[in-house]
């Protein structure tokens, strides 16, 4: 096992969970407001990816040190919170008609995809035994 100092303490995913959950809100908040549904991929997308998922990591990292500490869990933390941010930005972009995001959104899908390959993977290896 890879240990470094550099590997995201499960505060940082929790905190950042949080701040997903407000954006998540807000967006909610916006489409009941305007009666404006267009976006609700990405307001469910954000809850669930964003809120959701990262406050699981966080409290997965946080209950077992050594997923935490490995380089997996750093490929998954910077995969998930580059691929989600642009995921959710060219996914309201499609949803706008812009279809030239379609590029983007594919691209990242699959960084996104790839980091939670890397968490699947961690927790295989470094939760210990079944
Ligand atoms: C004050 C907070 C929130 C508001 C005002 C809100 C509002 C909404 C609205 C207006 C829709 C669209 C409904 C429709 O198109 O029929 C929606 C869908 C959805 N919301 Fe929220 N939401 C909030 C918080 C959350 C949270 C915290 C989560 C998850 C943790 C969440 C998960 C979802 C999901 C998964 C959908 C899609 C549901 C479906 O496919 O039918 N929402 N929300
Ligand atoms: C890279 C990963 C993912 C991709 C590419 C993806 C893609 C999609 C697509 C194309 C839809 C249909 C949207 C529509 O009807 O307009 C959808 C809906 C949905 N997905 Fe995902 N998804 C992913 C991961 C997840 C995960 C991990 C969850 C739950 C934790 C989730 C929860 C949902 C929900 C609740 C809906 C219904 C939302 C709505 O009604 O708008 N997705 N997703």
């Amino acid at each position: 096992m890879h240990v470094t100092d550099s590997t995201p303490p499960a505060s940082r995913w929790l905190k950042l969970a949080v701040l997903y959950l407000l954006a998540a809100i807000a967006l909610g908040v916006a489409m009941g407001v305007s009666a404006n549904f267009t976006l609700r991929p990405v307001h469910a997308h954000v809850a669930l990816l964003g809120w959701a998922s990262l406050a699981l990591a966080g409290l997965i990292y946080g209950q077992y040190p050594r997923a935490a500490a490995s380089w997996l869990a750093r490929v998954h933390f910077w995969m998930h919170n580059l691929g989600l941010p642009l995921m959710m930005v060219s996914l309201a972009l499609m949803l706008h008609g812009i279809t030239a995001a379609g590029g983007v959104l594919l691209a990242s899908e699959g960084i996104f995809a790839a980091g939670c390959l890397a968490f699947a993977f961690n927790v295989f290896r470094n939760l210990g035994p079944a």
